[in-house]
């Protein structure tokens, strides 16, 4: 299991998440959009990877617990070195048996699979499982758990015939697919670096809705 520390900087300042909430980084507000809930942020293995942590840290302060599943691609892109801010979480990319047992990670209240590649958003459309990531957002889809899809794709890969198929799939399912005017759109082929920086990691959070409390 990988130890994974999130970075702050650029979330010193307040915050307005999801209705025009506004809450403090560095802080938990108990009336929180995700208070007392679990997040499961699914990464994979595409450009903005490295800076899931700013997706992260505007969960935390949201009220959110929150867990990271890497794929097995994404585990390489993952910054694991930086320096240790006071907010790390656990990073998971096995099944428990394989990363040598352990206990038995809860289910989330809410997943949220950013950046999602092409690869992933096709075979969980499809049904493929092959990977613990994979399995953890389609036992997600199965109970009616709240899914958000942010993908990081290039304009050519996103113009493909089973892309298209599979967004369509997911959304009849009830998955919100954050792709399209107004939301996010696929960047022409080799210029994904000059798009990191503007991929919203907050439009992923502002589109989760309300999870209900559990009595
Ligand atoms: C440096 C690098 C950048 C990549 N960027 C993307 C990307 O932006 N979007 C994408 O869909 N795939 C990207 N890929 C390809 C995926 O990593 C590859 O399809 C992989 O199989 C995805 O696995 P996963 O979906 O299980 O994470 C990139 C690969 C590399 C090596």
């Amino acid at each position: 299991m990988l130890r994974f520390t999130v970075y702050l900087a650029e979330m010193a300042e307040s915050t307005l998440i999801g209705g025009g909430l506004t809450l403090v980084a560095t802080g938990i507000v108990q009336d929180a959009p995700g208070a007392g809930k679990l997040l499961c942020v699914v990464v994979c293995g595409a450009g903005p990877a490295p800076r899931v942590g700013a997706l992260i840290g505007l969960a935390q302060a949201a009220g959110w617990s929150v867990r990271v599943v890497a794929t097995p691609s994404a585990v390489g892109f993952l910054d694991t070195a930086g320096p240790s801010a006071g907010y790390g979480v656990d990073v998971r990319s096995e099944f428990r048996a394989a990363a040598g047992g352990g206990p038995r990670s809860p289910h989330a209240d809410a997943v949220i699979v950013a950046p999602a590649t092409y690869n992933t958003i096709n075979k969980l459309a499809a049904g493929v499982n092959d990977t613990y990531a994979l399995n953890v957002v389609a036992e997600a889809i199965g109970r009616g758990t709240p899914v958000v899809v942010l993908p990081f794709v290039n304009a050519a890969l996103a113009a493909r015939r089973p892309f298209v198929a599979a967004v369509e799939s997911l959304r009849s399912e009830g998955v919100r697919v954050l792709l399209g005017p107004g939301q996010w759109q696929p960047h022409e082929p080799g210029s994904g670096d000059r798009h990191l920086a503007a991929f919203p990691w907050r439009a992923a959070l502002a589109a989760l809705p309300a999870v209900p409390d559990v009595a």
